[in-house]
C-alpha cells in the first residue's frame, strides 16, 4: 500500500447506509477522543475562529458543517463563551445517523444540530460569523468539495476554517498504534486508516481550492483551509467602488 497518492476510490465503513448501526452511534460519539488529541482545535480557535469573533459587536454565530458526533462545535461554543461572546452553535449533517448521534450528546447552551446540507441553510439566507469543519473535505468528491466550498463562502459572513488530515505515512504509522486502545465496538481504526489514504497533501488541497483560499498546515499531521472574508474589515461584497 503506497501513500504516495490519494485513494479516492476507497470508501469509509460510516459513509455506507448499510453499515452496522451501534458501532456507527459508538463511532460518531467517540470521535471526541480522536478529535481531542488530533484535530487542535484550540488552536484554531484562538488564530482564525476568535479573532473574526472579535470584530462583531453583538451576538455571534458558528456554523459546523459535517458535525458527526458535534463535538468540535460544544467546544468551539465553549471555548467562545469562555472569551466573553454571546454564542450561538449550529451543527449540521445531511446523514441523519449523525444527526442522532449530535442530539444525544450533553447538551451546551446555545449548541443546537440539524439533518441539512450546507445548501439548505443558503437556500434559506442563514448566516454565521464562522464556518467550519472538522475531518469533512477528505470524505467529498470533486463536486461536493466545491459545492462545500462554494456554501460555506456564502454562509460566513468573517472566516471560514477547515480542518482535515495530512496525509503522510507517519500519520497513518502512527494512527495504526495509537487508535487501537479506543477502537474496540467502532470503524474508528478502519475508517481513520482510509481517512488518512482519502486525505491531502498541503499542495494537493492548494490546488483544489478556489481563489481566495488558502492551504495551511499548521502541524505535521493537519491541514486547514482558510476563507476570510473579513481581512479589510468589510465583506468583499461591501466593498465601495475604487
Ligand atoms: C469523519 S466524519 C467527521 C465528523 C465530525 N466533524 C468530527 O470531526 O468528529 C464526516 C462527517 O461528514 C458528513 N458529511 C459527508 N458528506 C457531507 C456533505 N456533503 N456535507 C456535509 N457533511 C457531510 C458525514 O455524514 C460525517 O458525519
Amino acid at each position: 500500500m503506497s501513500l504516495a497518492a490519494r485513494d479516492e476510490r476507497l470508501l469509509e465503513v460510516m459513509d455506507d447506509p448499510n453499515c452496522d448501526p451501534v458501532r456507527l452511534h459508538r463511532t460518531l460519539r467517540r470521535f471526541w477522543a480522536v478529535n481531542g488529541a488530533v484535530s487542535r482545535w484550540g488552536r484554531v480557535y484562538r488564530n482564525h475562529v476568535r479573532p473574526a469573533l472579535a470584530r462583531s459587536t453583538g451576538p455571534v454565530r458558528i456554523l459546523d458543517i459535517g458535525c458527526g458526533g458535534g463535538d468540535v462545535l460544544r467546544r468551539l461554543v465553549r471555548l467562545a463563551r469562555r472569551d466573553g461572546f454571546a454564542v450561538e452553535g449550529v451543527g449540521i449533517d445531511p446523514d441523519p445517523r449523525a444527526w442522532a448521534a449530535a442530539s444525544s450528546g450533553a447538551p451546551v447552551d446555545g449548541v443546537s444540530f440539524r439533518a441539512a446540507a450546507s445548501g439548505e441553510l443558503v437556500a434559506a439566507g442563514e448566516r454565521f460569523d464562522a464556518v467550519v469543519s472538522n475531518h469533512l473535505l477528505h470524505h467529498l468528491d470533486a463536486v461536493s468539495l466545491e459545492a462545500v466550498l462554494a456554501d460555506s463562502q456564502t454562509l460566513a459572513t468573517r472566516v471560514c476554517v477547515h480542518s482535515d488530515i495530512a496525509r503522510s505515512r507517519l500519520a497513518y504509522a502512527a494512527f495504526a498504534v495509537c487508535a487501537a486502545p479506543i477502537a474496540p465496538g467502532t470503524f474508528l481504526r478502519v475508517d481513520g486508516l482510509r481517512s488518512i489514504r482519502r486525505s491531502y497533501t498541503r499542495d494537493e488541497l492548494a490546488a483544489r481550492l478556489p481563489r481566495g483560499w488558502l492551504a495551511e498546515q499548521p502541524a505535521a499531521f493537519r491541514l486547514l483551509a482558510v476563507h476570510r472574508t473579513w481581512r479589510f474589515g468589510v465583506r468583499p461584497d461591501e466593498e465601495a467602488p475604487a
